[in-house]
């Protein structure tokens, strides 16, 4: 597995890759869920490419840039088990040099949700994963339907800027007890632990009221506030039941719904979701 920090070094190996060429985005801490994108990526191309960067652009300054998690060792043990053929792992300087003045912006889909809450959170997305795919020229990209928005996005950004190459969203992959893994789940001290997955509970009764027949989604948000407001760690930022197309919120559920929310257990802002088909 070669170990790649610049531009150019992955630009000339790119051309010794076999096709098709999976690549899976990444921000390091690697846990299942991103393995589980890793494997989707061996199983369906010939050859395999990984980035781990940290992208500035998509924290805000009072977000966790500098505390977010990072074990360069550990992951590349992970990957090299993965029979990955390069890691991409550029210092911020690389990506962006101090003369880089350009953004990526996919308008609508990014003011809601996410958007709404952390203000230019997918213009640094859509740019540097635009930066990625031009640098990596890959065939098929993974990404986790954990981050719903994002996978929305960048498929409109694939689409509208005809990106030549195919957007494949797997499932999320869960702890026992429902909680989404993160990276930011590290964040957590042992109380938190225990309040997080009211995040999947929460999902969980939405979509049990949807099996019975229930279509008001004023009525699924107010019982999934209603649930997670005896977490006594827990601060709802939103809770959300939108089309799954254009993140519009539904006073009607229609197929397929988007039920998303975010919450902050303690200090840590965690993110989850499920699709109602
Ligand atoms: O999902 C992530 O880890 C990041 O948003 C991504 C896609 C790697 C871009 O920095």
């Amino acid at each position: 597995m070669k170990v790649l920090e610049t531009i150019a070094e992955f630009r000339r190996i790119r051309t010794t890759l076999p096709e098709p060429l999976g690549f899976v985005p990444t921000m390091g801490y690697l846990h299942e869920g991103h393995l589980s994108l890793v494997r989707r990526a061996r199983a369906e191309n010939a050859s395999v490419a990984v980035s781990i960067f940290v992208n500035p652009t998509q924290f805000s300054p009072s977000e966790d840039l500098d505390s977010y998690p990072r074990d360069m060792e550990g992951d590349l043990s992970l990957l090299k088990k993965e029979n990955v053929d390069v890691v991409f792992a550029p210092p911020a300087d690389e990506m962006y040099p101090p003369v880089f003045s350009s953004c990526v912006e996919v308008d609508k889909l990014t003011r809601r949700l996410e958007g709404a809450s952390r203000p230019g959170h997918f213009t640094g997305v859509t740019t540097v994963v635009t930066k990625l795919f031009n640098i990596v020229q890959p065939t098929r990209v993974y990404f986790g339907q954990k981050d719903a928005q994002q996978a929305i996005v960048i498929k409109k950004m694939v689409a509208d800027l005809d990106m030549n190459l195919e957007v494949v969203v797997l499932p999320t992959v869960r702890e026992e007890d429902g909680l989404a893994l993160s990276s930011r789940n590290s964040y957590l001290n042992h109380d938190e632990r225990q309040a997080a997955p009211v995040l999947y509970r929460a999902l969980m009764l939405a979509q049990g009221f949807w099996s019975q027949g229930e279509r008001d989604a004023g009525k699924l948000r107010n019982q999934m506030a209603k649930l997670i407001g005896k977490e006594p760690l827990a601060t709802i930022d939103y809770i959300s039941i939108s089309d799954n197309d254009t993140l519009e919120e539904l006073k009607e559920i229609k197929p397929p719904a988007l039920v998303s929310l975010a919450v902050k257990i303690g200090k840590t802002r965690l993110i989850d979701n499920v699709v109602l088909e």
